[in-house]
């Protein structure tokens, strides 16, 4: 089993998610579930491939699946989500066999992915993935979101 399918089977990624779709349950806008860690995994993917970015694909896969884990901890203790996934992506790269040097890599672009500053490749791909991912042109909750029109998605940009 490669390892990015032994995070889809890891315990406490299993709980954590399960924990976080409760927690979203009423939400009305964008959830964080396994469709939207996956459709950021393609589109940091695929914007590798276009711009000839040399990155790993289990590494691009592993820390978009990861990237919204410590959510759920942070509705529950009213903390930053990013450094709170990045916390939990920690134990769970290491029971699914990532080297020390991957998992610094990882943790570090997930507990940074908010941070607009921050210049490391993984960190900026998976950034800008996280905010395309949005179907905003198509939402229920378009006028009640508070990202920024220009955040917004409106359309597919080809
Ligand atoms: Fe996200």
């Amino acid at each position: 089993m490669n390892r990015v399918n032994r995070i889809l089977e890891n315990k406490t990624f299993k709980s954590t998610l399960d924990a976080l779709a409760k927690a979203e349950k009423d939400r009305i806008f964008c959830k964080h579930n396994i469709d939207h860690l996956l459709d950021v995994a393609r589109i940091m993917y695929i914007f590798s491939l276009e711009n000839n970015i040399s990155l790993d694909k289990e590494i691009i896969y592993a820390t978009a699946l990861l990237h919204d884990i410590g959510r759920e901890r942070a509705y529950r203790l009213h903390t930053d989500h990013a450094v709170e996934s990045g916390k939990i992506a920690n134990e769970i790269l290491a029971e699914c066999g990532f080297s020390f040097d991957e998992i610094e890599k990882i943790t570090s672009a997930v507990s940074h992915h908010n941070d607009k500053e921050n210049a490391d490749e993984l960190c900026k791909i998976l950034r800008f993935a996280d905010k395309k991912s949005r179907n905003c042109f198509m939402c229920s909750a378009y006028s009640e979101c508070n990202w920024s029109e220009d955040k917004k998605n409106r359309g597919i940009k080809l």
